[in-house]
């Protein structure tokens, strides 16, 4: 499973490329935010196009997501193609991010203009992330656009599922994939009962149908969700920089650690310091 980085902030986009574990990133307009209030905090002065081109150049060789402000079929296609043109040369990395329906309210008659952007930008060879996915249908009618990556939100629908059913939880609480048991019922937002489970319907149409859209396990919360988006069979997932910290870690690890560094003997001190100048 490839690992992406869910954030806008080039600090932790460097340190997760120098972790060597980097497969690409993800941003959106509320990281983005975020990104330059923290600059800003630091009385430091932000040109937010030569930013983007130094996370570009920092992630070469992988797909970066940039996101599109409009909601209108041809404010995102005009969007799209602008930004493409601009930031892709760099290093040839940018995937446009939509999506898959820019409504604000229910039948405000603009469902299907995320679907009609992402067939254009397809035509034209735009290769197009398709986020907001919170169902599996929404996820075929991307790839039948011709999405070349979908995110459903996994965490976000363990937050829906626990909101609807007044259930209190801290962000980064684990929830079980295999949904959540009450004395009578199990939790489902219309059948799905959990983020994970609503990614893994995504990956079982895929397969089903040959579909070769890839599946981004996205609104990472904690390790075990990651753990469990590789056991699933996600091909990517984007997680944010506090829970890739996490990933390396393990209390019996700094442990044994401790231990082994305790036992060492003068006389492998002695071998590794011939080896040193030898
Ligand atoms: C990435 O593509 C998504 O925008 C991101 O994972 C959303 O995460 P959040 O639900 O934690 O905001």
């Amino acid at each position: 499973m490839k690992l992406f980085i869910d954030s806008a902030r080039l600090d932790e986009i460097e340190q997760s490329y120098a972790f060597g574990i980097a497969d690409g990133v993800t941003t959106n307009p509320s990281l983005l935010k975020k990104a330059v209030q923290k600059l800003q905090n630091e009385g430091k002065r932000i040109t937010l196009d030569s930013y983007l081109k130094k996370i570009l150049k920092t992630a070469k060789g992988t797909p970066v997501s940039l996101e599109v402000t409009e909601t209108s079929y041809e404010g995102m296609v005009r969007q799209a193609k602008q930004l493409y043109k601009m930031f892709n040369p760099v290093a040839q990395n940018v995937y446009i991010k939509i999506p898959v329906n820019p409504s604000f309210e229910k039948r405000d008659g603009n469902d299907f203009e995320g679907i009609r952007t992402i067939k254009e930008l397809s035509k034209a060879k735009i290769p197009v992330n398709c986020t907001l996915i919170f169902t599996p249908e929404q996820a075929l009618l991307a790839a039948k656009a011709g999405a070349a990556i979908v995110s459903p939100f996994a965490g976000r629908i363990d937050d829906y599922i626990r909101s609807q059913n007044e259930i209190i939880f801290d962000k980064d609480d684990y929830f079980p994939m295999e949904g959540w048991y009450t004395e009578h019922t199990i939790l489902d937002d219309n059948g799905i009962v959990s983020g994970i489970e609503l990614v893994e319907q995504i990956i079982q149409i895929y397969t089903n149908y040959d579909i070769k859209t890839e599946v981004l396990a996205a609104s990472m919360r904690n390790v075990r969700q990651v753990r469990e988006a590789a056991l699933i069979g996600a091909d990517i997932a984007t997680i944010p920089f506090g829970v890739i910290r996490e990933l390396a870690s393990h209390p019996k690890t700094r442990e044994g650690m401790k231990k082994f560094t305790n036992d060492i003997v003068p006389e492998y001190v002695a071998l590794m310091q011939q080896m040193k100048k030898a």
